[in-house]
């Protein structure tokens, strides 16, 4: 099926089951322990022997020798894998850096060995038996002192910015900057590999199945065809899982090299050196307005770290967000010899919206405007860089209505370090939020058995996200049926192709792949049951058409029915800007003796589409509100410049946020659909909450103390110097 023109009535608008907030259908097995996560297939793989990943001890050089005399001789070990016996290894296409160290080391802790043996406490005994002589060679780790390279194709214009910078009567010209941060997942990175002859089958967390399935072949240089991924459940990725990493490779080479299924799992403290990050940048923003407060110049430059196949595109929401006529956006990339710098949590957008949505704060404060009537009047309908291409939806105005009423917004006093309760500086501060709500082409396969079942199949990953539960509602909605009556499997190559986990794309994508195998469906039944397939109605249980009416079951007497289709998405992602909005608010207290920042509550108003699960959604919201206060005030992935490796790489010094850090979070939905995106007139809403949060906790904390700090995280020791006295 192909989705080329807006969607127009569907079954799914009748919203018996889609639209409707739903418990997740997994969560049983996920809450009971019984939910089997990549590390722990041991009923499919009874007898796998465990690796052990030795990371590298320096960041920079080259292995001169491997002594492994030891470590072959520790009880147990079963095989070692070094560059020695690895066999040519290639690199991804999305993660490019290379699963194995030798004889150059291109980051601290990227693997030099992976040892094989019968338990992991044997193999953990035995990996700290190998010895390994290095030299060390210079490396560049500071991006602040590295060189800068353009992106070519990745800088925009439109307008004259310079001119109109110049001649603007209110200018801001300010620089930011955020750190590395982790992903920082729950459960670490694990796959088990098995080979049956040349046939391998690998376990994997990984959140696009199809990506590991382009990349594994590349790397490991087998077919395709002899590849099976499987990964029905996988505890959160952030980016830092989209396809396959160092585990997964070298679980593969080791299970060969031992004759033996093998698995691994990253320890904790090796996943931030080995794996990816997202990269620190360096941002300068410029804004320059009239005296009634419109925007006439927009440019922001960006500069990050350790490009990997993408940058760190912190431009992206600044293309998009704000009307002005005249406007430049620049990238610049520093080669580190850092660990790999990818996606993580809104790659892009989260790192701009940190810089840009402060910088709009400063500037509503110069222009003395109210921060949400500086963004009203700066809204604009359409891709100012492209004013002929329109948002399908754009309700930001609307968000900031809403969340501005419903947040007490009026009550803010403007000047800040105001507003006190003892100790406590209070403050509130509000971002805009903007993500990309686009679908990409997805497939799936669905089964009608003679109990009356639906069995839906699909490549799609759920990685906490709720995907399990949106298919189910959606094949059980097309198909006239209780959720109760869907079962969906998802996570195996050996499935129909989706779009995958990441990039909020996952959600609209696989319900639109679903949603064509059940129109396919629906056309097999509708044959069986000689009804036309015009006019015809699924519902209750049965099916309608032409004043008849039949049980569905009776479609399946004869055999059960199958029908698997592809979605394929057309053009409207081009002709019509399709984004997610949001408008956020928080309120914080900022201790006047200490500096402590405590955030109070938090209110998100989001228009995202049609929101296919209400209590799934609400959930990925919260969940990015809470990453966005750790950007903001917590995490901090430190480089030691000298020796170029993340030194607090562990979840003791990587600080996230926990339930205690932020008492009270809202999330308001509001009604919309988007009929461009496909089928379902839905839009992924995985990202948007991260996306302007860290910019609304930063203005708060300035609303409260009247610091304004530029370098996340925002930690008490920028503040202190710089308090207001102690009442
Ligand atoms: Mo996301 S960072 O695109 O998995």
């Amino acid at each position: 099926m192909k989705f080329l023109t807006p969607a127009t009535r569907n079954p799914i608008d009748r919203l018996n089951v889609v639209g409707k907030p739903t418990a997740r259908i997994e969560g049983r097995l996920k809450t009971t322990g019984t939910a089997t996560y990549t590390y722990e297939h041991h009923a499919a793989v009874p007898n796998a022997a465990y690796g052990y990943i030795v990371g590298a001890g320096i960041a920079k050089g080259r292995i001169a020798s491997i002594d492994l005399a030891q470590a072959r001789a520790a009880p147990g070990v079963l095989g070692i894998v070094t560059a020695d016996n690895a066999g040519r290894l290639g690199v991804g296409q999305f993660y490019v850096a290379r699963a194995l160290a030798g004889p150059e080391v291109d980051h601290y802790h990227q693997a030099v060995a992976i040892v094989v043996a019968e338990t992991f406490e044997q193999a953990r005994a035995a990996g700290q038996l190998v010895r390994v002589q290095y030299v060390k060679a210079a490396g560049s780790f500071d991006l602040a002192k590295a060189t800068r390279t353009p992106l070519p194709g990745m800088d925009t214009a439109a307008g004259d910015f310079e001119t109109a910078f110049a001649g603007a009567p209110v200018t801001l010209d300010q620089h930011y900057t955020t750190p590395d941060h982790a992903h920082a997942m729950m459960e670490p990175h694990a796959a088990i590999a098995s080979w049956k002859g040349d046939k391998l089958t690998l376990w994997n967390a990984i959140q696009l199945v199809s990506w590991g399935m382009r990349d594994l072949p590349r790397m490991l240089g087998i077919p395709r065809e002899n590849i099976r991924i499987v990964s029905p459940y996988i505890g959160g990725g952030f980016g830092g899982k989209a396809s396959v990493l160092a585990d997964a490779v070298l679980a593969a080479v080791a299970a060969r090299l031992v004759g033996r299924p093998v698995k691994v799992t990253l320890q904790r403290h090796l996943m931030f050196n080995n794996t990816s990050h997202r990269p620190a940048t360096i941002q300068r923003i410029r804004l320059g307005a009239g005296r009634d407060g419109k925007l006439t110049a927009i440019g922001h430059e960006s500069w990050s770290g350790n490009l990997g196949s993408l940058p760190e595109r912190a431009t992206l929401p600044t293309r998009l967000l704000y009307a002005g006529a005249n406007r430049i956006t620049r990238l610049r990339v520093s080669h580190l010899d850092l660990a790999e710098g990818n996606a993580m949590r809104a790659p892009g957008e989260t790192p701009g919206m940190m810089a840009l949505e402060v910088a709009m704060d400063e500037m509503a404060e110069k222009l003395g405007l109210d921060p949400v009537a500086f963004r009203i009047l700066n809204d604009t309908q359409v891709d100012p860089e492209s004013p002929a291409r329109p948002f399908s939806t754009r309700q930001l105005v609307q968000c900031l209505r809403t969340g501005a009423e419903r947040f007490g917004w009026d009550r803010r006093n403007a000047r800040p370090g105001a507003r006190r309760e003892g100790h406590w500086l209070i403050g509130i501060g509000m971002a805009a939020g903007i993500r990309g709500g686009r679908a990409m082409k997805s497939a799936a396969r669905v089964r009608l058995d003679r109990q009356g079942r639906i069995t839906v199949e699909t490549d799609m990953t759920d990685i906490g996200t709720g995907s399990y539960t949106i298919i189910a509602q959606t094949a059980a909605e097309m198909m006239g049926v209780g959720i109760d009556r869907v079962t969906v499997l998802l996570g195996d190559s050996a499935y129909p192709e989706s779009a995958g986990s990441a990039g909020q794309f996952g959600a609209a994508s696989c319900t639109a792949g679903v949603y064509a195998a059940c129109v396919k469906l629906r056309g097999l039944v509708a044959k069986r049951l000689g009804l036309g397939s015009t006019d015809i109605e699924f519902s209750g249980g049965r099916v309608r058409a032409g004043g008849t009416s039949r049980p569905l079951a009776d479609a399946v007497e004869a055999g059960e029915l199958q029908a698997e289709d592809v979605m394929e998405i057309g053009e409207l992602g081009k002709q019509y800007a399709q984004q997610t909005f949001a408008a956020h608010f928080v309120e914080v207290g900022v201790h006047a003796g200490t500096g402590e920042i405590r955030v109070r509550r938090m209110l998100a108003v989001c228009a995202a589409g049609r929101i296919i699960n209400p209590l799934a959604a609400r959930s990925q919201i919260i969940g990015g509100m809470t990453m966005g206060v750790g950007a903001a005030l917590m995490e901090d992935l430190v480089v030691d410049k000298r020796v170029g490796f993340f030194v607090n790489h562990d979840l003791a010094g990587y600080e996230v946020p926990v339930h205690a850090d932020i008492p009270e979070q809202e999330v308001i939905f509001l009604d919309e659909v988007d009929p461009t995106v496909g089928p379902l007139k839905a839009k992924g809403v995985g990202e948007l909450g991260i996306c302007g949060t860290p910019a609304a906790v930063a203005n708060a904390v300035y609303n409260a103390t009247g610091v304004r700090v530029r370098e996340y995280p925002i930690t008490l020791d920028k503040l202190l110097a710089r308090l207001p006295a102690l009442a």
